[in-house]
């Protein structure tokens, strides 16, 4: 792992309407780094992936990414500057075959930067075999894997998951976190995740911050972040 920082996010604020939602997060990935961003439910973690990867507004503060302020650009291309988006709920194109899924992914390639395929199908080789079948023909937990590879086609420096426990059986759980473990020992990839999956949280982050109400309330250490009553705790307060 390098000390370079990637993502630097400062006094971020955005919202719906009239109500602010983000009320001035400040937060850093480095590059390589697998962080988590946990919190319950209605904290603010999803509008948080929303706001930096361009889907809603950056009202003040500041996003940047690889030295560059990003807060500003559409989405496309903050994708293509090298940020994937895995969505809550995954939002697979169920009518759309797997292959044609993955195909969605190449949008946000760099120009001449070519899509690795055989590295995606390594990693999942499910979505191999199944490649001419309809997405929402797959379970859960390979939708999951769907969501995952069509962002690793564009080849990010950082990948934003947006709770990828949900809705998916606890033994598939420990195979999401291997993957995204190898994934990022393999491509160097970093992760922020936002999640409230206990398991997941501790077998994958390697440090995190605590969400409350918009606002980043405590920051978690190597150390803090693999004790599960210390992350159980700021889960139920
Ligand atoms: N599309 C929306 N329109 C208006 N308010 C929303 C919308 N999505 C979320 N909110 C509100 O924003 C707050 C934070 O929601 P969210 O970011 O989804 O939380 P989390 O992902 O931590 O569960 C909640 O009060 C929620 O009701
Ligand atoms: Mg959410």
């Amino acid at each position: 792992m390098t000390e370079t920082t990637l993502l630097e996010v400062s006094q971020l604020t955005s919202g719906y309407g009239k109500e602010t939602v983000l009320q001035g997060v400040d937060l850093h990935v480095k590059q390589g780094e697998l962080v988590a961003v946990i919190g319950r439910n209605g904290v603010g973690k999803s509008t948080l992936m929303r706001t930096l990867v361009g889907l809603m507004k950056t009202r003040s503060g500041k996003i940047q990414f690889g030295g560059t302020e990003v807060s500003d650009l559409p989405p496309d291309r903050r994708a293509r500057a090298g940020i994937g988006y895995i969505p809550q709920g995954r939002e697979v194109f169920p009518e759309l075959t797997i292959r044609e899924n993955l195909l969605v992914g190449e949008v946000a390639n760099v120009d001449g930067d070519a899509p690795d395929y055989e590295r995606v199908y390594r990693f999942f080789p499910i979505l191999k075999e199944r490649s001419r079948q309809r997405a929402g023909t797959l379970s859960g937990g390979q939708q999951q894997q769907l969501a995952i590879a069509r962002a690793m086609i564009g080849n990010p420096a950082l990948m934003l998951l947006d709770e990828p426990s949900e809705g998916i059986q606890p033994s598939i759980i420990k195979d999401i976190a291997r993957n995204l473990r190898s994934l990022n020992a393999e491509t160097g990839a970093a992760v922020l995740l936002v999640e409230q999956n206990l398991d997941l949280i501790v077998s994958l982050a390697d440090r995190g911050y605590v969400m409350e109400k918009g606002r980043i309330k405590a920051t978690l250490g190597p150390k803090a972040i693999r004790d599960r009553e210390q992350v159980r705790k700021h889960l139920t307060i």
